[in-house]
């Protein structure tokens, strides 16, 4: 039984922005989660996941025990179950989007037991509702890029019509989902090592701005500048004003109190060594860092692994691996 691997993501503009209602930037990491093994259950639905520690059944006391038993409820069709085992090329907890990818994933290998034929809009919708149980509230776009992958304008609203003028041709993915076509240029990851809780994170910055409503508006005001400003330089393959909306992007995050001393750390010897610009991407607080490297790819990589950090190349919106 096969089916087709889910994505995971990174955000190169917006993040948190995005929960209140601000656009966001993202791309799709193709096959990061995979399915290995699949075969139909009676009643209910094992996963082994190595790459999060676990082994059990929707009847598990904890989150990921919930999230499969939703699954179970929520899809229609024959009440069958399944027994899957998954590979991740994502760590969890990094802000790569690995929940959303395991939601998608689920969705589409108990699609494929039950016999439905689901679109890629559906999918979406159910593995929102199982990333709600992750999340809390999420944007959406982390299961958007999950599901569609490429390069993605996201908003929280549906997007009016005419839609917005942009830099380059898009297609409408969902009400609230714009797919671009661009090129992109030659960007690193480095994983901080240090896992992060998405929901803590967005809860921290829920309170921050009930304390200082004012202050974060324009916080993410200036973001949603960022966006626009980077979009139109990626756009245009202007590359060094793109790496410089990244840096006014990842200043405004650590003015938001998201980014750590980690995040600090990599973003300081991603520029030392070449890059362009550098972010942290997702939720922060740990998790992972977005560096624009053209031409010094491999110097930014070298310099992140020898520091100790897992490091991906990105070339492209379908390609990307590890580097070693
Ligand atoms: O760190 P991640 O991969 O969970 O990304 C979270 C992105 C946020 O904007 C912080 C939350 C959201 O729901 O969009």
């Amino acid at each position: 039984m096969t089916v087709p691997p889910s994505q995971g993501k990174v955000i190169l503009f917006g993040e948190h922005a995005v929960v209140f209602g601000r656009p966001a930037v993202g791309l799709g990491l193709p096959g990061a989660m995979v399915v290995e093994r699949l075969r139909p259950l009676a009643d209910h639905v094992k996963l082994c996941l190595p790459a999060w520690n676990f082994d059990g059944c929707c009847c598990h006391p904890g989150l990921l025990g919930k999230v499969l038993h939703r699954l179970f409820e929520l899809l229609p069709g024959r009440r069958l179950g399944m027994e899957l085992s998954v590979h991740s090329r994502i760590p969890p907890g990094a802000g790569l989007g690995s929940s959303a990818a395991l939601a998608v994933l689920l969705v589409r290998a108990l699609a494929r037991v039950r016999g439905l034929e689901l679109d890629l809009a559906e999918q979406r919708r159910l593995a929102h509702v199982l990333e709600e149980i992750f999340h809390g509230r999420p944007s959406g776009l982390d299961d958007t890029l999950a599901c569609f992958g490429g390069v993605c304008l996201f908003r929280r609203r549906e997007w009016s019509k005419p839609l917005p003028a942009l830099p380059v041709p898009a297609r409408r993915l969902s009400a609230q989902a714009l797919g671009l076509e661009c090129r992109l240029p030659e960007m690193v990851v480095g994983y901080t090592g240090r896992e992060h809780q998405t929901r803590h994170m967005v809860e921290l910055v829920r309170r921050r701005r009930q304390r200082q409503p004012q202050e974060t508006e324009v916080l993410f005001a200036e973001m949603e500048r960022c966006l626009w400003w980077g979009l139109d330089s990626l756009c245009a393959g202007r590359w060094a004003e793109l790496g410089l909306a990244l840096n006014s992007n990842q200043q405004l995050l650590e003015l938001l109190g998201v980014s750590s001393p980690e995040i600090a750390s990599l973003v300081q010897l991603a520029r030392r060594h070449g890059a362009l610009g550098a972010k942290l991407t997702g939720a922060g607080g740990g998790g992972a860092v977005v560096a624009l490297a053209p031409g010094n790819q491999r110097e930014v990589a070298r310099a992140w692994s020898r520091a100790g950090h897992r490091t991906w190349y990105l070339d492209g919106a379908d390609d990307w691996r590890m580097a070693v």
